[in-house]
């Protein structure tokens, strides 16, 4: 008899474990799924300082013409777990019209993520080029039919301030 009450106290106790560690794991959940929402309603000024800090100086405006030219930088940014020092690097393909406007286009082919490289290939004047299956895109960055991308070069956000230029997010594009 008494084997009986020691097992129908254990089994209690083994109830509360269960429900102590369920119950526990999923506040925690909760929490971390929470945490960015709490924290930018909680002050809106942190989001504006992240939004601020997607874009990346990349030099003076004036270094660009109208040829484009590519551009390496860094955003200090989480790449999965791996948090690197210097930031994830970034590239972009950068022309500023004669009007002055800019367009930063991503390197990154819309077929199957290869490199695409700004008249990469001698038989295409003034168009980008993927080596990979022989995508085209024309000098705004646009696909040209009949070659595997299905949609335009992303861009990325710009801005000018005091004569340098700021690199933000990267927009996609609809499709031509
Ligand atoms: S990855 Fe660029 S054409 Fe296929």
């Amino acid at each position: 008899m008494g084997g009986k009450e020691k097992g129908r106290g254990e089994g209690i106790s083994r109830r509360r474990f269960l429900t102590f560690t369920l119950g526990g794991t999923g506040a925690f959940l909760a929490s971390v799924a929470l945490y960015p929402m709490v924290r930018f309603s909680a002050d809106p000024s942190l989001k504006r300082e992240e939004e601020r800090a997607s874009f990346v100086d990349v030099g003076p405006v004036d270094q660009f013409d109208e040829t484009y030219k590519l551009v390496r930088f860094f955003v200090k940014r989480k790449d999965g777990w791996h948090h690197p020092e210097k930031g994830v690097e970034r590239t972009a393909w950068v022309r500023r019209s004669a009007t002055g406007e800019i367009l930063a286009l991503s390197p990154v082919c819309k077929h199957l993520n290869c490199t695409v490289k700004w008249q990469g290939n001698p038989r295409y004047k003034n168009e980008f080029y993927c080596p990979c299956h022989g995508g085209r895109y024309d000098e705004n960055g646009v696909n040209i039919p009949g070659t595997p991308p299905a949609a335009p070069l992303d861009r990325y956000e710009t801005k000018v301030e005091n004569g340098r230029l700021y690199l933000g997010n990267i927009v996609p594009r609809r499709k031509g």
